[in-house]
C-alpha cells in the first residue's frame, strides 16, 4: 500500500501497526485520516517545534513596542472621522458586501460542557444559547440595513454534526436555512515528545482541530469563498463563538476597515490588569503582531507609561474584519503566505505499544494550531480600533470565576441596565452595577444603545422593574 510505505519512510509506520486486525470500515476510516496528513509539513513541524532544543521564537522581545490604535474619541457622536466610518460601514452593510463569520470549531474543554459551545445557554432569563443570541443580532441587522447578511460558521469534526442538527431543530432561529452555512475546519495529528504520531485507537489517529487560523484554508476548501465572491461579499465580520457580547456587525469598525484600504482590521480593549489573558497588539520592527498572553514576558506586561497606564495595553478580543480577497491570497499556495503553526503541550490519551489506551496525567504530546491573528503582519496597514468592554466583550471560557457563565450573565445585565438608565429609567443595582431584579433584552429589541433607545421610545409601555423583566421582539 503506497500510503503505508510513505508513512514508514517518514518514521510513522506504526500508524498502520494494527491494519490486519481492522475491519473494512475501520480500515477506510484510518486511510481517510492518514490521507489528510501532509507528512512533509509534519516533519518540518516536528523538527522546528518538537525536537528543536532551543525555544524557537520569531519575536524579538527587545524591540517590541505597543501598536498604535484608533481611540474612542470624547464626543463620538460629533467626531467627523468616526461618523464617516459609521456611514461607510452602514453603506457596506446595505449593499450586501458583508457576511458574519463565527469560528466555532474549538473543543471548549475549559468550560467542561458536553456539546458545541454555541449551544450553551447563556442569557440571564430566557437561557438562550450563544448561537441564538448571534442569530438574533444578525436578524436585527438584516432588518435595520435591509440586507441578506449571510452567516458562515466554522465547525470541526468534533462538533459539526451536532451543530448543524441544533440549528435544524431550532428552525435556524428564523434566519432561513439557506442563509446559514456550516463548514468544517481541517485537522492535525498530535505527536508525542519524540515526534511519533499518537494513536487514539487501533484505527484512529489522535487528530484535533488545526486552530482558528485553519479558518482561512477551510473557507477556501469548502467553497465558501467562491460562494461569497459570487454573491458580491467582500468583507467578513469575524468573531469567536465564546463571546455573546460581540456586535456581530459594527458599522464603525467595518467603515474604518473599508476606508483604510487594509486587508484585515482588529478590535482592541485596554487591558483591565497586567495578566489579563488577552493577546497583545505589538509592533516588532515594522510588523504588527499579536503576542499571546502566554508568550508575553512578565517584565513587558508589567511596564507602565508616564501616566501609570500599562505600556502594552492593547488587548485582542478576537474580533476582526477580513477582506475576502485577502483570504484568497493567504490560501493561494503560490503566494507563500502560510500562517505559522504553534505548538500546545497537552495531555493526550494514546494507545501504548501493547495496544492499551493510556490517559496521561502529565503533558505527553503536542498539538499543532495556527492562529488567525498571525495574518495581521501580511495585511498591509492593519487598523486597530478601540471598543468598550460591555459593548463587545464578555466571553464564556471557564466553568467558574473569570470569563464564566456567571460573570457573563452579570455583564449582560450591566449593559442592559446602562441602556435603560440612559433613557431615564431608575433601577435598583447591587454594588457591582448588576440590577437586583433580573433583566434581559433580546437583540431584536435592542443590540446597542442606539437601537435600544429607538425601540424603547416606540415601545412606550409602562414596565414594572420591581420584578424580573424581559424585553423581547415586539
Ligand atoms: C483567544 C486568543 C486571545 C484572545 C482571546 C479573547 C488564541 C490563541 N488566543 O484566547 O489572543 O485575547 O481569545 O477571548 O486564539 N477555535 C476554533 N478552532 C480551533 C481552535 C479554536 O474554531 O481549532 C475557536 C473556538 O471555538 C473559540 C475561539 O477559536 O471560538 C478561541 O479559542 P480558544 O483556544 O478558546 O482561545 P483563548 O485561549 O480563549
Amino acid at each position: 500500500m503506497e500510503i503505508r510505505i510513505r508513512f514508514e519512510k517518514h518514521g510513522q509506520g506504526h500508524v498502520f501497526q494494527y491494519w490486519d486486525e481492522l475491519g473494512s470500515e475501520e480500515q477506510a476510516s484510518l486511510l481517510e485520516q492518514a490521507e489528510e496528513i501532509d507528512l512533509d509539513e509534519l516533519d518540518r513541524l516536528i523538527n522546528t517545534l518538537v525536537k528543536a532544543t532551543e525555544a524557537h521564537s520569531e519575536i524579538n522581545y527587545d524591540v517590541l513596542e505597543p501598536a498604535p490604535y484608533e481611540r474612542i474619541p470624547e464626543g463620538l457622536a460629533n467626531d467627523a472621522r468616526w461618523q464617516a466610518a459609521k456611514e461607510a460601514g452602514e453603506a457596506a452593510l446595505r449593499s450586501g458586501r458583508v457576511a458574519a463569520f463565527t469560528v466555532a470549531g474549538g473543543q471548549g474543554t475549559r468550560l467542561g460542557y458536553d456539546g458545541p459551545k454555541g449551544t450553551f445557554p447563556i442569557s440571564p432569563i430566557k437561557h438562550k444559547p450563544l448561537f441564538q443570541l448571534f442569530a438574533e443580532k444578525i436578524m436585527a441587522a438584516r432588518r435595520r440595513f435591509q440586507c441578506d447578511l449571510p452567516w458562515f460558521i466554522m465547525t470541526s469534526n468534533v462538533n459539526h454534526d451536532t451543530t448543524a442538527a441544533f440549528f435544524a431543530e431550532n428552525d435556524f432561529f428564523g434566519l432561513g436555512g439557506e442563509s446559514v452555512r456550516f463548514f468544517r475546519q481541517g485537522r492535525m495529528p498530535a505527536v508525542d515528545l519524540e515526534g511519533c504520531i499518537l494513536m487514539e485507537s487501533k484505527s484512529a489517529i489522535a487528530m484535533s482541530p488545526d486552530g482558528h487560523g485553519g479558518s482561512m484554508r477551510a473557507l477556501d476548501r469548502s467553497g465558501a469563498l467562491d460562494e461569497m465572491e459570487s454573491r458580491g461579499i467582500d468583507l467578513l465580520s469575524y468573531f469567536q463563538v465564546d463571546n455573546p457580547h460581540v456586535q456581530v456587525v459594527d458599522p464603525c469598525f467595518i467603515g474604518f476597515h473599508a476606508l483604510s484600504g487594509t486587508s484585515m482590521s482588529s478590535k482592541m480593549l485596554p487591558k483591565a490588569y497586567e495578566k489579563e489573558k488577552l493577546g497583545h497588539f505589538c509592533i516588532s520592527g515594522d510588523r504588527l503582531e499579536v503576542v499571546e498572553y502566554s508568550d508575553m514576558p512578565d517584565r513587558l506586561t508589567a511596564l507602565r507609561d508616564e501616566s501609570g497606564a500599562l505600556k502594552f495595553i492593547a488587548g485582542s478580543i478576537a474580533i476582526h474584519i477580513v477582506s475576502v480577497d485577502f483570504v484568497r491570497k493567504l490560501t493561494n499556495e503560490a503566494s507563500a503566505l502560510a500562517l505559522p503553526f504553534h505548538k500546545a503541550l497537552k495531555k493526550i490519551p494514546y494507545l501504548n505499544t501493547s495496544g492499551e489506551l493510556v490517559r496521561p496525567t502529565e503533558a505527553n504530546g503536542v498539538k499543532f494550531e495556527t492562529f488567525v491573528f498571525d495574518a495581521l503582519p501580511f495585511a498591509g496597514e492593519a487598523v486597530i480600533v478601540e471598543s468598550t468592554r460591555l459593548g463587545d466583550f464578555s466571553p464564556v471560557k471557564n466553568a467558574e470565576g473569570l470569563d464564566s457563565p456567571e460573570s457573563c450573565q452579570a455583564d449582560q445585565q450591566r449593559l442592559f441596565a446602562q441602556w435603560l438608565m440612559a433613557e431615564g429609567v431608575e433601577l435598583d443595582l447591587d454594588e457591582t452595577g448588576v440590577p437586583i431584579h433580573k433583566l434581559e433584552v433580546s437583540p431584536l429589541f435592542g443590540y446597542d444603545a442606539e437601537s435600544f433607545s429607538e425601540s424603547w421610545k416606540r415601545f412606550g409601555e409602562a414596565v414594572d422593574f420591581s420584578k424580573d423583566v424581559y424585553l423581547g421582539d415586539f
